[in-house]
């Protein structure tokens, strides 16, 4: 996971997008996926994992940390873990890459388990604020030594016993409930995460699925959820759902780019996450559900959507949480509405894998989209569904949904958009491209 040479890509106007799309596993169950069977006495196995770079930095610091984790021809992958309390020290530091949600949540891994483990990340991560992990696992007994500001590279020694604690979440992160729940995993007692706003809700199904004792209370403070310590967790045979996310990109594009008719297959419809689907059905995307059914526990459908007129719309603030990573191809969206689109409440967006909001509003804006930029949001003004001017330069930021956001833009633009690094996408979507190419009917590059 070196830094590897920037790879730019022109994405142009190619025509309607049709046919049939399969997205990807959903890379945060993925990520507890791996994590969880490395945790569970015996062998687990997983079907549909997403084989992305933030993914197998997970599988490589469980291995550093004791499991063994291998994937067979057909793709599938085994897991013989630990048991809960028996994660080793890892020999070297661990390489977190790109990826947010495996470091945070081994963070809250390693701070009840007896050993120290030093934490790395590309330039992206090694800007991302930690302080908000380290602040409740300090309080659960481990020991943080980080870079100014709370930043990667950072050293954390666990603790074990480690202390249960009750914890308010201050900021609405599915990241951070997960880290204090499974520090929770291995501490004495009941660890308990008080939410006001509900967050995705994968390590809860997941801790429950591999028979830890939790449970989760709905309170006029919010989700209370509680979880035992000291857990056998039992291994599972494991189907990860498609990635709404990754669906996402799809479900503008085939909105925005005029005669597209797209199947979009195996679409991961956890309530916590269809918030992107809520806010183009506001806009008057035209999306059916179709064939509901439940895999891995979550529910999933395939959708089809065609293209359809946009309007504008001000993005309802309490959709937030659940279309968090969404917004970048919300803009997209918005940009070929007619009106003026306006997110606010969004302010986690400065804080992802670049500042989104900065990012966004420069990557249209040099692509002759007009946006506004709020601390916490954007309006964009939309062309009524002509195709934008197109012919900028995206910095993508090493933050792959700018990257494929803007690709998403360049199907609607008079003149190509141009990525100055599309490598980014293969932090969570390595297929974007050839599947792209593929809707347009054109081989591979
Ligand atoms: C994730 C939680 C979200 C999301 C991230 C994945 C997870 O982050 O943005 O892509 O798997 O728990 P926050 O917890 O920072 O909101």
């Amino acid at each position: 996971m070196s830094a590897a040479q920037p790879s730019p890509r022109t994405v142009e106007s190619r025509g309607p997008l049709t046919g049939v799309v399969t997205v990807p596993g959903d890379k945060s169950i993925s990520h507890r996926a791996l994590m969880l069977s490395a945790l569970a006495v015996g062998e687990s196995r997983v079907t549909g994992l997403l084989e992305g770079e933030d993914v197998l930095a997970t599988a490589a610091a469980m291995r550093a940390m004791g499991a063994t984790i291998e994937r067979s021809a057909d793709g599938v992958w085994t897991v013989h873990g630990v048991g809960v309390g028996g994660l080793l020290q890892p020999a070297q530091a661990l390489d977190m890459g790109n990826s947010g949600t495996s470091t945070r949540l081994l963070m809250g891994l390693v701070a009840s388990h007896p050993i120290t483990a030093t934490f790395t990340g590309d330039a992206s991560l090694s800007r991302r604020p930690m302080a908000r992990v380290i602040e409740p696992l300090s309080r659960m007994g481990a020991d943080v030594t980080a870079s100014p500001g709370g930043t990667l590279p950072l050293m954390l020694r666990g603790l074990c016993p480690a202390v249960p604690i009750e914890y308010h979440l201050p900021v609405a992160s599915a990241q951070v409930k997960s880290a204090v729940l499974l520090a929770g995993l291995n501490a004495p007692g009941i660890t308990r995460v008080i939410e006001p706003v509900p967050t995705r809700d994968h390590s809860e199904r997941m801790l429950a699925g591999f028979g830890a004792a939790l449970s989760v209370e709905e309170t006029p403070d919010g989700r209370v959820i509680s979880i035992a310590g000291e857990a056998e967790l039992r291994p599972q045979d494991i189907v990860v759902p498609g990635d709404p996310s990754s669906g996402a990109f799809w479900i503008v594009a085939a909105s925005i780019v005029p005669g597209s008719d797209l199947l979009i297959r195996n679409v991961g419809l956890n309530p916590t996450r269809t918030g992107l689907i809520a806010a183009m059905r506001l806009m008057g995307a035209d999306i059916v559900e179709q064939d509901a059914r439940v895999v891995g526990g979550e529910p999933v459908a395939d959708l089809r959507v065609r293209h359809a007129p946009l309007s504008a719309i001000e993005v309802p603030p309490e959709l937030a949480p659940s279309m968090i990573d969404e917004y970048p191809a919300l803009f997209v969206a918005a940009a070929f509405a007619s009106g003026k689109t306006v997110a606010r409440g969004a302010h986690e967006l400065r804080v992802k894998e670049s500042d989104r909001i900065a990012a966004m509003a420069a990557a249209l804006g040099a692509n002759g989209v007009s946006t506004q930029e709020f601390e916490d949001g954007l309006a964009i003004q939309g062309t009524g569904g002509e195709p934008i001017p197109g012919s900028g330069h995206v910095a993508t930021r090493l933050d792959h949904r700018i990257a494929m956001s803007m690709a998403v833009a360049g199907l609607h633009a008079r003149r190509p958009v141009l990525l100055d690094d599309a490598g980014p996408v293969a932090t969570s979507y390595p297929a974007f491209f050839p599947t792209l190419d593929g809707l347009l009917g054109r081989e591979p590059q």
